[in-house]
């Protein structure tokens, strides 16, 4: 400690450039049971630390962290960095049967990678089944010392973590669902790290409140970590400036609600009335639902305070408290708003570098459909029909996850009876994708990979369905960031729309919603060798099958390979 604060004194005092190296930290989590008590219900859930929500990580630009996860509990677990690009290090990056096998009762991993060129909120869950409902907490990355914000320096930084939170143990909901064939249960309540607030019975107890001074800035890092929901967020009585997304720093605009898709951060700052107020403030968020499956339409509440003058007459339990008001459930009109305002900031320091020729285009449909009902014994299914299950799909391809994890194929050689290398670029029955729904609304299923070769441009467009209904869906990709230079409604034009690409500014992001009956556009730079998982976030579509996987191969250079396996790395 004591080095870097000289180092950082001399660096300051000769103004040196800023060092390139950080330092390395080190983190021990422990996968254990833990008993929570919520809505009146307790139950024994996997934690992280025995805390609900996970502790907060924090590093900086530049540093390596390794990260020792230890499981404790009966169930097989691994840990997902959200956003991290996790540059040669795949083995790091956590979704089970992708780049590692799970860790077994009673093993332990270390996760081990450097942080380069990001800086931001980013977040980490597990990355198996659905442990990620309660196994959850913030990644933040500060810059290097000595380098500013690109806005006012906060006087105080308070994560917000959206989640959602079941009264019933979430493995078994999915159990279940996957064998009926139909949706799963949802949620009792959302809630803001860890606490539903005072909207839900037996509940006021557990409410987040903000304490905050007048007159002073605050820069909320607010993380979606609910498992099936988009969300909307308001403060009553207050706006916010949205300074970042998804560890990418956007061009500031003010805005009184945010939209905010699981997967997806954003970083605002909320500036405090200039004197005390006398008054409260609820800060609420509920979910936008274009689908048509039942949904938790409940609302979870917070509470900003205003610290009290010392001679204030009303005490703060009898202030007032005012609502904020939330777009209507289905709102798509403010999504598209919303998302229309997000642009990179492309500053000097932080261009956005589009790629602006491009090597390969891919058109993918995602959406949902069906498989045949498979019970035995004339057993009907819980799907849209009785002889039916809910499916979900890439390009009609319901991805099943293989028994050994994909990465580990792909360097060892042993490709063969894990996956095949041949995901279509283009659908391979085209359709009328957001007009009137195929009457075979059956998916393929396959483990089936894109593979790229290094430094290859990609631009994907991300067509919607309307099988089953048209759906917003936040695609996330895995090992990269990338921009979003296209959105609309209805089917993709190949000779118009992308004539209206933003090849200047886009938003640049790890997770987009493709708006519902609609498409969105991205380019990224495949310039980082090893398989990336991608899938939609709602956690319920990728459990269907909502999920595929790109292979970038190494490329020529020393520098351009993946590393070799950790020794630790958990077997199958
Ligand atoms: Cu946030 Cu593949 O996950």
């Amino acid at each position: 400690m004591a080095s870097w604060l000289l180092f950082a004194v001399f660096s300051c005092v000769l103004l040196l450039p800023e060092p390139a190296f950080g330092i390395t930290r080190h983190y021990t989590l422990d996968i254990k049971m833990h008993n929570v008590t919520r809505l009146c219900h307790t139950k024994s859930l996997v934690s992280v630390n025995g805390k609900f929500p996970g502790p907060k990580i924090i590093a900086r630009e530049g540093d390596q962290l390794l990260i020792k996860v230890v499981n404790h509990v009966p169930n097989n677990i691994s840990l997902h960095w959200h956003g991290i690009r996790q540059l040669r290090s795949g083995w790091a990056d956590g979704p089970a049967y992708i780049t590692q096998c799970p860790i077994q009762t009673g093993q332990s991993y270390v996760y081990n990678y450097t942080i380069v060129g990001q800086r931001g909120t980013l977040w980490y869950h597990a990355h198996i089944s659905w442990l990620r409902a309660t196994v959850y907490g913030p990644l933040i990355i500060l810059p290097k010392h000595g380098v500013p914000y690109p806005f006012p320096k906060p006087h105080k930084e308070v994560p917000m973590v959206f989640g959602e939170w079941f009264n019933a143990d979430t493995e078994a909901i999915i159990r279940q669902a996957t064998l009926t064939g139909g949706g799963p249960n949802v949620s009792d309540a959302y809630t803001i790290n860890g606490l539903p607030g005072p909207l839900y019975n037996c509940s006021a107890k557990d409410t987040f409140r903000l304490r905050v001074k007048p007159g002073k800035t605050y820069l909320l890092r607010i993380i979606n970590a609910a498992l099936n929901d988009e969300l909307f967020f308001s403060i009553a009585n207050h706006t916010v400036t949205v300074v970042e997304a998804d560890a990418i720093y956007v061009k500031p605009f003010e805005t009184d609600t945010i939209l905010i898709a699981p997967g997806q951060t954003t970083n605002v700052l909320l500036k405090t009335k200039p004197s005390y107020p006398s008054a409260s403030f609820f800060m609420t968020a509920r979910p936008y639902v274009t689908g048509q499956g039942t949904f938790d339409n409940s609302t979870v509440a917070g509470i900003l305070e205003y610290e009290q003058p010392k001679h204030a007459k009303t005490s703060i339990k009898n202030l007032q408290l005012f609502t904020p008001v939330l777009p209507a459930l289905n709102d798509t009109n403010f999504a598209t708003k919303f998302s229309n305002k997000l642009r990179s900031l492309n500053s000097k320091k932080f261009p956005a570098n589009v790629p602006q020729k491009v090597d390969r285009k891919f058109f993918f449909t995602v959406g949902l459909g069906t498989n045949p009902c498979n019970h035995k014994n004339n057993q009907t299914c819980q799907g849209p029909t009785n002889t039916t299950m809910f499916a979900a799909s890439i390009s009609n391809i319901s991805f099943t996850l293989p028994t050994k994890a994909l990465l580990q194929s792909h360097y060892s050689g042993k490709s063969n009876g894990v996956y095949s290398s041949n995901f279509p670029w283009n659908p391979i029955v085209p359709f009328n994708y957001t007009g009137t729904p195929p009457n075979n609304t059956m998916v393929s299923t396959g483990t089936n990979l894109m593979v790229l070769r290094y430094n290859t441009s990609v631009e994907l467009v991300m067509q919607d369905t309307s099988i089953l209904g048209a759906e917003s869906h936040p695609l996330h990709l895995h090992g990269f960031n990338f921009f979003v230079v296209g959105q609309g409604f209805g089917n993709f034009d190949p000779n118009k729309d992308p004539k209206n690409f933003n090849l200047v500014d886009p938003i640049e992001r790890n997770t987009v919603g493709v708006p519902s009956g609609g498409w969105a556009a991205i380019r990224f730079l495949a310039d980082n060798p090893g398989v990336w998982f991608m899938h939609c976030h709602l956690e319920v579509h990728t459990s269907w099958g909502l999920r595929m996987a790109w292979l970038v191969l190494d490329g020529d250079k020393p520098d351009q390979k993946l590393l070799p396996p950790p020794a630790d790395l958990p077997k199958c």
